[in-house]
């Protein structure tokens, strides 16, 4: 229809995708067979394709959604395996209309099975640098840091020499803070955090997305971020809302993925009428899009579905998005 064309031809620029969560059922068989990484036979889900793609409809929680993603990514072992997982990503986002993608990645998840880091950045890279010509997808590299880890590793990891020199070259331009949120806050990861800004690194957390505004109000205070990664449970706090939004501090929300993982009943009760009329700034974002039932356009579509934007809405949407983004002047220019 009129309107999906109209939400397709928006400038997009994504902020939360984590490239790990965009590796589907079918890639993750084929990858399975070739690297010789058996799939867990206890559990019948991975018994087929379909069977996969019924369990992924069937998530209860956050974290039963994690247990999947990690096991899934332990088959990614080459740097062609990475390559190819993020050139399909990009292959899609740009079809949904995506110019600008900013590419949340785990590698203690790899790093802590063998996989050394430059093996992930290589093929990442190769990916990026071909969605930029080949795509016309500009890109920047997150590198998250899991919080159900101990601190201390994270702290071990960030000083690697690789690590380093991935800051250093421009090729990791920020960090974030992901899995499980319930247990493990944010306040345990402010050395991380004071470390990374003092290397003039961008800084991003998930926080209030299965726990309540308080988390986010840590993200902000202990961490000193200047996005916050969904950040739903904002809502339940008027005054926390004002600062945010006065603070021109962005969300990065993920409609999809709130109903799948059950913080939501459904994509109306995501808060972004609230959002816009207390003007605290969002982007609409996959997170883990082989495993929530859509990519960006999905998720631009069912925000239509629920929330019936204005033209000048979404325009407020994408223009927020664009300025939010971590992407130098000249390409924002570009976009808009
Ligand atoms: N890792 C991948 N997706 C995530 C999410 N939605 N929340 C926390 N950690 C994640
Ligand atoms: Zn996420």
């Amino acid at each position: 229809s009129d309107n999906i064309e109209f939400l397709k031809a928006l400038p997009k620029c994504e902020h939360h995708i984590h490239i790990e969560g965009s590796l589907s059922p079918e890639l993750l068989f084929q990858l399975s067979a070739k690297n010789n990484i058996p799939l867990p036979e206890s559990d019948a889900a991975y018994s087929s394709i379909p069977a996969l793609h019924q369990r992924y409809a069937d998530f209860q929680s956050l974290d039963d959604f994690l247990g999947y993603y990690y096991t899934a990514m332990s088959t990614l072992i080459h740097a062609s395996d990475f390559e190819a997982l993020a050139m399909a990503y990009f292959t899609r986002a740009a079809a949904d209309g995506v110019l600008h993608t900013e590419l949340s990645f785990d590698p203690q998840a790899h790093t802590s099975r063998g996989i050394a880091l430059t093996t992930v950045l290589t093929g990442l890279s190769a990916a990026r640098a071909r969605a930029a010509s080949e795509l016309g997808v500009s890109s920047v590299l997150i590198c998250c840091f899991l919080r159900h880890l101990p601190v201390h590793e994270s702290l071990v990891f960030f000083e690697s020499e690789a690590l380093q020199q991935a800051f250093a070259s421009g090729e990791v331009v920020g960090i974030g803070l992901d899995s499980s949120e319930a247990g493990f806050p944010a306040r345990g990861f402010e050395d991380l955090y004071t470390r990374a800004r003092a290397l003039g690194l961008r800084v991003t957390a998930h926080a209030g997305e299965e726990v309540g505004p308080e988390s986010v109000r840590e993200a902000l205070d202990v961490l000193r971020v200047e996005r916050v990664d969904h950040g739903i449970s904002l809502v339940q706090d008027e005054a926390l809302m004002r600062r945010v939004a006065e603070e021109g501090v962005m969300l990065s929300c993920c409609p999809l993925s709130n109903v799948v993982l059950r913080n939501v009943k459904s994509v109306a009760d995501v808060p972004l009428r609230v959002f816009l009329e207390k003007g605290v700034r969002f982007s609409v974002n996959s997170d883990d899009p082989a495993y929530f039932g859509g990519y960006i356009l999905d998720n631009f579509v069912a925000v239509q579905k629920a929330f019936g934007l204005s033209v000048e809405e979404w325009r407020t949407v994408v223009t927020n998005s664009v300025e939010g983004s971590w992407c130098d002047q000249a390409r924002k220019s570009k976009i808009l």
